[in-house]
């Protein structure tokens, strides 16, 4: 599967390098908008996990950004949008989230630079994050009257002790490459340029490995999943009354009209 229209399509790229046998990655390029994710990025991103579990030839999921950039989390004008629009649809965030959660191959993340919002905590999920040096892990969700998402409420405390998790994701504290190295969230730093390499081969490294034993080593150190997916669906009752709130939406605009 390869991009080649320079439609919205574009802001995620779903690749399968060449050179990294059995790698798919999902590489976020909205460089203008570093890397915002809108409602049509996140449904190509659903579809790319859900047919990697279904297709045997993909054996590792690499995330990726690009230069200097991550994401910059949820893209903000599409929370305006559904802010003013009052609907009870659930955002396409909270199936791309809930299919992190189901996603059947391991998972590892390539950051360079700003992981912010889901960018930080599409981590989580990850089970292994390499981080460049000059990366800024933050979630300013609180400070965007939102609440936490993706189940980072439940992991991030278990990966990062509750004062860490607290600071994160409710104080809204941004997070160096080192301390989120520190914290567990990240399994190893590199420099910038070192990345994507070092990540591609993470994922191939993966790929060569028996699958079968694989999954079975990775859902055992995963660990079961129900309570997963039912702390989405606590946060996302919160999350999506939130959305709609006055505070939420002035904050929003307060951002649109920077
Ligand atoms: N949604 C939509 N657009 C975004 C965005 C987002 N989450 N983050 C950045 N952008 C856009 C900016 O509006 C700007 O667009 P413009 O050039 O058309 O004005 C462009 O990306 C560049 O961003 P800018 O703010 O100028 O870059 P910066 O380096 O000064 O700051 C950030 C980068 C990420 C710190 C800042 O853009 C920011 O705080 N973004 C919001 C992050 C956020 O709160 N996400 C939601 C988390 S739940």
């Amino acid at each position: 599967m390869s991009d080649a229209t320079p439609t919205a399509d574009s802001h995620v790229l779903i690749e399968r390098p060449a050179d990294f046998e059995g790698v798919l990655t999902i590489r976020f390029n909205r460089p203008e908008k570093k890397n915002a994710i809108t409602s049509s990025m996140y449904h190509r991103m659903t579809a790319a996990l859900e047919n990697a579990n279904s297709d045997d030839t993909i054996r590792a999921v690499a995330f990726l950004g690009t230069e200097g950039c991550f994401s910059a989390g949820n893209d903000m004008a599409d929370f305006l949008a559904h802010a003013v629009s009052g609907s009870d649809e659930p955002p396409a965030a909270a199936l791309f989230i809930r299919a992190l959660a189901l996603a059947e191959k391991p998972m590892v993340s390539g950051v360079d630079g700003l992981a912010i919002g889901i960018g930080t905590t599409l981590n989580l999920h990850c089970d292994l994050t390499i981080a460049s040096s000059r990366s800024l892990f933050k979630t300013p969700f609180v400070d965007l009257a939102l609440v936490p998402e993706a189940a980072s409420s439940l992991l991030a405390p278990r990966v990062m002790g509750h004062q860490r998790a607290f600071a994160m994701l409710v104080a809204g504290e941004g997070f160096s490459a080192d301390a989120a190295h520190e914290a567990g969230l990240v399994w190893k730093v590199v420099e910038p340029q070192a990345v994507e390499a070092e990540t591609l081969a993470l994922a191939a490294k993966l790929s060569a490995k028996p699958p079968q034993a694989l999954k079975i080593a990775r859902d055992l150190v995963r660990g079961p999943r129900d309570d997963v997916l039912a702390r989405m669906d606590e946060e996302l009752t919160h999350f999506s009354a939130r959305l709609k709130s006055a505070e939420a939406r002035a904050a929003f605009e307060a951002f649109m009209r920077r």
